[in-house]
């Protein structure tokens, strides 16, 4: 599940990094409030489909063994989108159409606490799933079922969807932590889609590819 682990690390350090950019934004540049926009519709929708790849393969793998776990995860998921994606998207649609400095004072401030409201609901949520639900995987199926779980996951993301969720992931972690990665989704991937993936991560990371062919030198 090293993959899993990975993508929950980066959703975390990414909602933490949203709410420090609402508390510093400047609510009267309208290019600062367009960035965070469109940096979160691509959030939303990623994490929409990380959450559809719990939803169709992980929760009910785990409702055969173990009853009433998965549809407790599921509810967190349902009660995001109403009650922290909107709030978010509420607050920007504010900002953006705001009349005045009094209202984009008010719009400014509603985004930040729905901010907050979202990092507060993912740390929970992601905390649960760590540290509750993934030890329950690895006592109830050995470590073949648990890679062909992660790969049929890995299944529900279109090739494009997939290869911006590595990058993402990829600009959260470290060189270790990267090696690690890639070198598992060699293992899972077929050979055509690994290599969509890594081209995509090179063109996007010229910086610091150079360190991953230097320890993956057969890549
Ligand atoms: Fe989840
Ligand atoms: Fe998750």
């Amino acid at each position: 599940m090293t993959i899993y682990l990975f993508v929950h690390e980066a959703i975390l350090r990414e909602v933490a990094q949203v709410e420090d950019i609402a508390r510093e934004l400047d609510r009267d540049d309208q290019a600062e409030i367009d960035a965070l926009s469109e940096r979160l519709a691509w959030f939303q929708k990623m994490v929409r489909r990380h959450e559809d790849s719990e939803e169709k393969v992980l929760f009910p793998a785990l409702n055969e063994r173990i009853r009433f776990v998965a549809e407790t995860y599921k509810f967190d998921h349902d009660d995001f989108e109403v009650h922290v994606f909107e709030g978010i998207e509420r607050a920007l649609t504010g900002l953006a159409r705001a009349n005045g400095k009094y209202d984009r004072r008010e719009n400014a401030g509603l985004l930040y606490r729905e901010s907050v409201a979202l990092h507060e609901h993912m740390r929970l949520h992601i905390t649960k799933e760590n540290e509750l639900l993934i030890p329950k995987l690895e006592v109830e199926f050995d470590v073949p079922e648990q890679a062909e779980i992660a790969g049929a996951m890995a299944g529900v993301f279109d090739p494009q969807l997939m290869a911006e969720t590595v990058n993402f992931t990829y600009g959260w972690h470290t060189a270790d932590d990267r090696e690690e990665m890639i070198r598992f989704l060699r293992g899972i991937l077929p050979e055509e889609a690994f290599g969509g993936l890594t081209n995509h991560l090179k063109s996007n990371n010229a910086d610091s590819w150079s360190e991953i062919e230097r320890r993956i030198p057969d890549l």
